[in-house]
């Protein structure tokens, strides 16, 4: 402590905690979500971003809003949510009541959200003016700094970094009876979190950069564009010098490891893949934050000393590794010369051996659903719609820097069947965003929004959610593109902060095109919903059909089997947020 900037962020963050942020002045009335019912309506204006396409953004941002922890500012637009957690962090002198809650229940995790806030940040910088033709440039600098200004409390004392909150008390209710207390949980220079320092190092970087007003390159020959009005030196100066600080941190504390190994205790939320992912993306994000030519040697001695180009695996909050070629085309077009091995031409190829193989079909450990969902073994067990739409997203980012025209229309016409996918052109005729479309998914796994407090009855107390979880995207169908829409099933109703990242970024894009984008899958969607009745078991209809003329014992019988088979799927997911269920 006593270093002068961390005073000044110190200083920064003491201001910030209480009043509005955002240096977007507040819209005179606030923006609002449409009922569902307006999802059919073809949009009619002839100028200005498509209107559906704006819905989902719009809605994508308020999802934010919905998860907000803390002090709820004095504008604040969702009127069921209540300030809530204002301890969080006290025990360990960190003020960690803000933030955002992660998922369905009411853990606060650093390593996904850095993950959702990069990616958001992303789409600023590469289709930034979106956020301002649709008048949302207020609502996402109000997420950003609710996100970004807790990574700095965070991170705020020398050599630490708190990124854990909450633990899997059994509890299902609203935001005023939240258990306590709340266990903190960090990662420090003695006991590292290689992956959690680097991935908060990236996000800063990513968010100085936003802030500075250096957008990201689009392609060889155009920059993106930014969100007009976002820039404050002073706030990128502080997220910047942080960001520095945490990356030095994750190159020099022994042993680098995922964090998981340093803190056992939350090794069953979100378990990282690897840290390499992550040590090269904040050293080419802090790169082109600092113009620090240094951190271009440190990604490029990285990436060649790891197995990269990846060709195979999934993008997605736990690996990067698909992303980290691209990134390095991008750091190449945006501090050309600074090392002789930044070359574009070798970045692009490595980032088509991972593209190619995705659009080709023939990627190993993937396969496309019967209905069209690309899935990755394992990671699309849970949380279907993630990995796809993840590397939907780096197909739309990826497509205008690609070595041919055809690849550039390839990439985009594989993004695009996946976002139809999850916007309704699937076999369950479902809207996977919830509160879009009648057809949109109505049984979020979601604490908040149910408004049931039986933690035995989920599913049925209330029988209808009591709120409309507005822009939250479900984890997904599952391999069969069978979608139940029940509460207690987590792995497939369960929305979170990076369940909805990717699909900001794609509503950012679409919305970017003004009046020449398509209209969204939904709007034309008038084919009745199809929710299929969750099997009581895991059993086939033969053994079925045995139950049926099977003794009394056999069915007995069957059935454990059947419970535990039921049991074993959920526990396979690739991530839990089971918080007790
Ligand atoms: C710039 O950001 C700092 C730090 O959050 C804040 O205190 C200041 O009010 C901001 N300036 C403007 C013009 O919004
Ligand atoms: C944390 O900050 C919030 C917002 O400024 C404040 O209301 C709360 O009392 C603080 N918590 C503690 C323990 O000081
Ligand atoms: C917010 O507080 C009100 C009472 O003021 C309560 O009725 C409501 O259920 C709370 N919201 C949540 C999400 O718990
Ligand atoms: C993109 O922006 C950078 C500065 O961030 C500038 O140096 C470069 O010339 C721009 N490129 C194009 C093609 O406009
Ligand atoms: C650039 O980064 C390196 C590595 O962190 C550091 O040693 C050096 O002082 C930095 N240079 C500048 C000009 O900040
Ligand atoms: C492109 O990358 C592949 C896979 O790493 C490699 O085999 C090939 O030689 C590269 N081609 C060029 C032109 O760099």
């Amino acid at each position: 402590m006593g270093h002068p900037t961390r005073i000044l962020a110190a200083l920064c963050l003491l201001f910030g905690a209480q009043s509005a942020l955002a240096q977007v002045s507040s819209p005179s009335s606030a923006w609002q979500p449409a009922p569902s019912a307006s999802g059919t309506v073809v949009p009619s204006s002839s100028s200005g971003p498509n209107s559906q396409w704006l819905e989902v953004l719009g809605s994508n941002l308020y999802y934010y809003d919905e998860q907000r922890a803390g002090v709820l500012p004095d504008d604040f637009r969702v009127d069921w949510r209540n300030t809530s957690v204002l301890t969080d962090g006290a025990v360990a002198n960190v003020n960690l009541s803000a933030g955002f809650f992660d998922a369905g229940n009411f853990i606060k995790a650093l390593f996904p959200l850095t993950y959702t806030l990069s990616s958001i940040i992303e789409s600023a910088l590469l289709w930034g003016e979106a956020y301002s033709s649709s008048s949302q440039a207020y609502y996402l600098d109000e997420t950003l700094r609710n996100g970004l200004d807790w990574l700095m409390e965070a991170s705020s004392q020398t050599d630490t970094l708190y990124m854990f909150v909450g633990d899997q008390t059994a509890y299902w209710g609203g935001d005023l009876n939240i258990p306590q207390p709340r266990p903190v949980y960090s990662v420090t220079r003695e006991n590292p979190g290689t992956d959690v320092f680097a991935s908060t190092a990236t996000t800063l970087a990513l968010g100085a950069l936003l802030y500075s007003g250096k957008a990201l390159p689009l392609s060889q020959s155009v920059n993106g564009t930014l969100p007009s009005s976002l820039r404050n030196t002073t706030y990128a100066d502080s997220l910047s010098n942080r960001a520095v600080q945490l990356l030095e941190l994750a190159f020099a504390a022994t042993p680098m490891q995922v964090y998981q190994k340093a803190v056992d205790d939350i090794a069953w939320a979100y378990p990282s893949t690897d840290y390499d992912d992550e040590l090269i993306l904040g050293a080419a994000y802090t790169a082109m934050a600092t113009g620090n030519i240094s951190w271009v040697t440190t990604a490029i001695d990285t990436y060649s000393t790891n197995a990269y180009p990846p060709t195979f695996g999934a993008l997605n909050w736990d690996s990067k590794r698909p992303m980290v070629p691209t990134t390095m085309a991008q750091l190449a077009l945006f501090l050309p010369g600074a090392d002789s091995r930044l070359s574009f031409t070798k970045f692009q190829n490595d980032s088509e051996v991972w593209l190619d193989a995705l659009v080709a079909g023939n990627m190993k450990d993937t396969h496309t659903t019967p209905g069209g969902l690309f899935w990755f073994k394992g990671n699309s067990a849970s949380a279907s719609l993630n990995p796809a739409l993840n590397a939907a997203v780096l197909c739309l980012k990826y497509a205008p820097m690609a070595s041919t025209s055809a690849k550039t229309d390839a990439y985009r016409q594989w993004a695009q069947k996946q976002i139809d996918y999850a916007l309704g052109k699937n076999p369950m005729n479902t809207v996977y965003q919830v509160g879009l479309h009648p057809n949109s998914a109505f049984n979020p796994h979601s604490a908040l929004a149910s408004g049931g407090t039986d933690l035995a009855r989920i599913n049925t107390s209330p029988p209808q959610e009591l709120h409309v979880l507005y822009g939250a995207v479900v984890g997904g169908p599952d391999e069969d593109d069978k979608y139940y829409d029940v509460r207690d099933d987590y792995d497939q109703s369960e929305p979170a902060l990076d369940t909805v990242a990717p699909m900001v970024a794609i509503s950012s894009y679409f919305v970017g095109q003004g009046q020449s984008a398509s209209n969204p899958f939904f709007v034309g969607l008038t084919a009745p919903r199809i929710i299929p009745k969750r099997p009581s078991s895991g059993l086939s209809g033969g053994a079925i059909a045995g139950i049926v003329i099977g003794v009394l014992l056999g069915v007995a019988l069957l059935a454990v089997l059947g419970w535990f088979c039921w049991r074993k799927r959920g526990r396979n997911a690739y991530r839990r947020r089971k918080m007790g269920l």
